[in-house]
């Protein structure tokens, strides 16, 4: 039998730097210098690999940063660090500039120890739901190379064109369908970006949980969230396939899916 770390170091080999590594073995941790948080890494990163940031925001801005463990964990070990702000066990609420505490902290460490593969020119915001309105609240913070909005949107419909109309960078809308209380504020507020704002919306019909429990488990949320990630964060234009042609996201159970100038995004390859 071929052991992973030996199909690790082929694919290292042969192709520029397969980013990782086995899916959804990624522990979490915390950290003394990032109080309350939570934080992702893959279990082993080969030397040439690096790390981009994720950021994200939990629902109800009050869940547990273990509440979606699974998903975070899948996602991480496809070569993120992916930081949820709350601590592993905290059902306290927190602020939105707690994401920008993160990505503080991030760029402070990258390079440095346990984190030496962190690379902190790309960084993401993410959340969920009430995370996904903090997202929206320091969505304006030049760092981030892109925005998801996980089963969220401006619930208060006077609050979408002012929100929407201001986003710039690359956003992406992961929406739960008819039994998701965002579907249409989120569908509302991606009708009121700039039409030159790259953005991307679909539909996986789980509801607002994305798989009837919260627990975001279900596959098509996590191929999406991957994809998202590979090709925004490390320029992977293989993924970028999922968004830019109907057929494979249609395929992994997203409907309702519409985009408007992804053209525009140019990540360079890591
Ligand atoms: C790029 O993304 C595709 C689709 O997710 C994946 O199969 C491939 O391994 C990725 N390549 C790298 C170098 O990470």
């Amino acid at each position: 039998m071929i052991s992973i770390a030996a199909i690790a170091a082929f694919c290292l080999g042969v192709t520029s730097q397969a980013a990782i590594i086995v899916p959804r073995q990624a522990a979490y941790s915390t950290d003394s210098g990032l109080a309350g948080q939570t934080i992702y890494m893959p279990s082993t990163v080969p030397a040439n690999v690096k790390l981009p940031v994720i950021v994200w925001g939990v629902g109800g801005c009050s869940d547990s940063g273990t509440a979606t463990a699974e998903f975070h964990q899948e996602l991480a070990s496809y070569g993120f660090l992916v930081i949820v702000n709350n601590g592993p066990t905290s059902r306290g609420t927190v602020a939105a500039d707690t994401l920008v505490t993160a990505a503080n902290w991030a760029e402070k460490v990258a390079g440095t120890g346990k984190y030496a593969s962190v690379d902190k020119s790309r960084i993401a915001v993410a959340g969920w739901s009430c995370g996904g309105l903090q997202a929206y609240t320091v969505a304006n913070d030049p760092r981030w190379v892109t925005i998801g909005i996980f089963s969220s949107g401006q619930l208060d419909a006077s609050q979408s064109v002012p929100v929407a109309s201001k986003i710039v960078k690359p956003i992406f809308y992961f929406l739960g369908g008819n039994g998701d209380p965002a579907q249409t504020p989120g569908t509302r507020d991606y009708g009121n970006l700039p039409k030159t704002t790259p953005a991307w919306i679909g539909t996986d019909n789980k509801g607002h949980g994305h798989s009837g429990t919260g627990t975001f488990t279900a596959p098509a949320i996590k191929t999406a969230a991957v994809r998202w990630a590979q090709w925004l964060l490390r320029g992977n234009t293989t993924a970028a396939t999922f968004f830019t042609n109907n057929a494979e996201a249609t395929k992994a159970g997203w409907t309702g899916i519409s985009s408007q100038s992804l053209d525009k995004i140019a990540v360079t390859p890591i």
